[in-house]
C-alpha cells in the first residue's frame, strides 16, 4: 500500500516504517498519524511480520507535532476532534514488538512516539526533548507521564520546564534508550536487533509485551501474579514444546507461532 507520509518495506519478517515528511523534519500531522495507525494495523495482521521498526531520517526522527497544523485550532476543535488521540493510541494497541530507531531530533510528539514504541535504539547524534513549554502548551500524547516513568521526576520536570534537549549519552544513562550506536550504523544495528526479535515466536513476543506493559498498570504483587498465570499458560503452546526440545537436542528452535 502506498502512503503519502510513510515508506513501508517488509523483509525477512521485519516491517520497516520510515516517517517521510522531510520538508517538516517529520513533524506529526493528522495524515502521518492516520497512516501510521493503518500501517501498524496492517503489520500486526500480516503473518510475514514478526517485528516492526519505526524510524525517521538522519536529521530527525520527528520534530514534534506539526505546529503549522495546530496553530490556529481552538479548544473546541482539539476537544471535538480528540486531536491525535485515537491514532496515537493505535501505537499502543499494536501487539507485535515495535523498535524505535532514532537519529537526530525526537522532540515533543516525536519523543512521545518513540516512548510509545517498545524500546528505543538511538544514534549518537540523537536529541530528545519536550519543548512544548516554548509554545505555551504541554506535551499532548503522553510525554509528561511516560518521560517521568522513564527518567524519573527530577529529570522529567527539568526537560518539560526548561524545554532543553537530552543527548544520546544522557538518554542512555537515564534509561530512556536501550542502546546508543554510531549514527552511520543506526539502521544496520536496529535491523539486526529487529531480526533477533523476529527469530523468536511472535506469539511469545506478544505475551512478553503484555507482561512488561502490565508493570505500568498494576501493583508488583498483581503483576507477578499475572506473569505467573501467563507463564503457566504458555505450557499449552507448541512453541514452548519446540523451544525446550530444541535446547535439549542442541539445535535451533523452529517456532511456528502456535
Ligand atoms: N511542526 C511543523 N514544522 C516543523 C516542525 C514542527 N514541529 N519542526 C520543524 N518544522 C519545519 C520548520 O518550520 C522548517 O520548515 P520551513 O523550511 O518551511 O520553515 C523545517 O521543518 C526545518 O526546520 P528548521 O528550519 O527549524 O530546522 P533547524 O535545523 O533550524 O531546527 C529544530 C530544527 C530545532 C527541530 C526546530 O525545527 C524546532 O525547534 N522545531 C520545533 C520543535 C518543537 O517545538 N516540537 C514540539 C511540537 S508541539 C508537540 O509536539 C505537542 C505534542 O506533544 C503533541
Amino acid at each position: 500500500m502506498a502512503y503519502q507520509t510513510l515508506i513501508v518495506e517488509i523483509e525477512d519478517y521485519v516491517a520497516l516504517i520510515r516517517l517521510n515528511r522531510p520538508e517538516a523534519l517529520n513533524a506529526l500531522n493528522s495524515t502521518l498519524l492516520g497512516e501510521l495507525a493503518e500501517a501498524l494495523k496492517a503489520a500486526d495482521a500480516n503473518e510475514k511480520v514478526r517485528c516492526i521498526v519505526i524510524t525517521g531520517s538522519e536529521k530527525a526522527f520527528a520534530a514534534g507535532a506539526d505546529i503549522k497544523e495546530m496553530a490556529d485550532k481552538s479548544f473546541v476543535d482539539m476537544y471535538t476532534q480528540n486531536y491525535f488521540s485515537d491514532n496515537s493510541d493505535s501505537i499502543l494497541r499494536t501487539r507485535k514488538p515495535i523498535i524505535a530507531a532514532v537519529a537526530g531530533y525526537a522532540l515533543g510528539g516525536g519523543c512521545e512516539l518513540a516512548m510509545m514504541c517498545d524500546f528505543i535504539i538511538c544514534a549518537d547524534n540523537a536529541k530528545f526533548g519536550q519543548p512544548e513549554i516554548n509554545l505555551g502548551v504541554v506535551a499532548g500524547i503522553g510525554g509528561t507521564q511516560r518521560l517521568t516513568r522513564f527518567v524519573g521526576k527530577s529529570k522529567s520536570m527539568d526537560m518539560h520546564l526548561t524545554g532543553r534537549f537530552m543527548d544520546a549519552a544522557e538518554a542512555e544513562r537515564s534509561g530512556l534508550v536501550s542502546r546508543v550506536v554510531p549514527a552511520a550504523k543506526l539502521m544496520q544495528e536496529a535491523m539486526a536487533v529487529a531480526q533477533k526479535v523476529a527469530e523468536k515466536s511472535v506469539l511469545t513476543s506478544m505475551v512478553v509485551k503484555e507482561c512488561v506493559n502490565r508493570s505500568y498498570e498494576t501493583t508488583l504483587q498483581e503483576g507477578v501474579h499475572f506473569e505467573r498465570r501467563i507463564f503457566f499458560s504458555l505450557f499449552s503452546t507448541e512453541d514452548q514444546k519446540e523451544g525446550m526440545s530444541a535446547f535439549l537436542e542442541k539445535r535451533q528452535p523452529q517456532f511456528r507461532d502456535k
